[in-house]
């Protein structure tokens, strides 16, 4: 049985992995910035395989009090799920510049402190894998206009993840990144053209058939390999 983190499960694409998880008999550990308040994941704690954790990813200190509550338990999948837009404002002509960094730090540096910090946790799985909620938005092979803050942040992911995959080869853990297609969140919108469910359930399949020859690439949720 996979034992998998999953970052920003209160809801949203988070939310819906944590389902699809559970339902393929995973032991999910779901973090959140306010558990107290998660509704839709405290509903889910029937489930003897789900535990909640507080986590605030661009949080030094929250990044550190979550690995000690692990106590060196074995993590499988590690999904660095969480993630901003980075504001309304994102024009050449209106930039808010404070949001801009704060999606720096959730988008980009989040995933690779924690992934950094669980190493240990990862290195005690036969079939580890880090996998980072990215987005097309940022890839270097589509250009288009707008939401800079937003498509930088993803497009440093990009990178980011792509030199820890070949950093992380000779442990043989596996480092992707996937695109969740356009979904229907707070972040996606109404009009978005997946539900969550149809996201998170091909993200479920790809995570569980990930093998190193296809460590360092990007997929969509429906596994095709995607251009950086
Ligand atoms: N929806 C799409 O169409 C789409 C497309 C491409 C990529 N993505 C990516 O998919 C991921 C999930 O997006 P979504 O659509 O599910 O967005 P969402 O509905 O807006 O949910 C975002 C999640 O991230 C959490 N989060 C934000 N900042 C955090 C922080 N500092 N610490 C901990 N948790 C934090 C939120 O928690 P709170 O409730 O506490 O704010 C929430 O759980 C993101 O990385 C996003 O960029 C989404």
């Amino acid at each position: 049985m996979d034992t998998v983190v999953i970052t920003g499960a209160n809801r949203g694409i988070g939310l819906g992995l944590v389902q699809q998880f559970l339902q393929s008999n995973s032991s999910v550990i779901a973090t959140c910035r306010n558990p107290d308040e998660a509704k839709e994941l405290l509903a889910l704690k029937h489930t003897a395989n789900l535990s909640i954790y507080p986590l605030i990813v661009n949080d030094a200190q929250s990044i550190a009090s979550f690995a000690e509550e692990l106590d060196g338990r074995t993590v499988d999948v590690l999904i660095n799920n969480a993630g901003v837009i980075g504001g309304p404002r994102q024009s050449l002509q209106d930039m808010d510049y404070d949001a801009w960094s704060e999606a720096f730090e959730i988008n980009t540096i989040a995933p690779f402190r924690l992934s950094a910090t669980l190493l240990d946790n990862l290195n005690r799985s036969k079939h580890p894998r880090i996998i980072n909620v990215s987005s097309q938005m940022g890839a270097m092979a589509s250009a288009s206009t707008g939401h800079h803050a937003y498509r930088s942040s993803k497009a440093a992911l990009n990178k980011v993840m792509q030199v820890l995959a070949l950093e992380l080869d000779s442990q043989g853990i596996i480092v992707c990144n996937v695109h969740p297609g356009w979904v229907q969140t707070d972040m996606g919108g109404v009009n978005a053209q997946l539900t969550v469910q149809e996201s998170a359930a091909g993200l479920c399949n790809l995570i569980g058939s990930l093998t190193m020859q296809q460590t360092g690439k990007f997929f969509s949720w429906e596994g095709e390999e995607l251009a950086w």
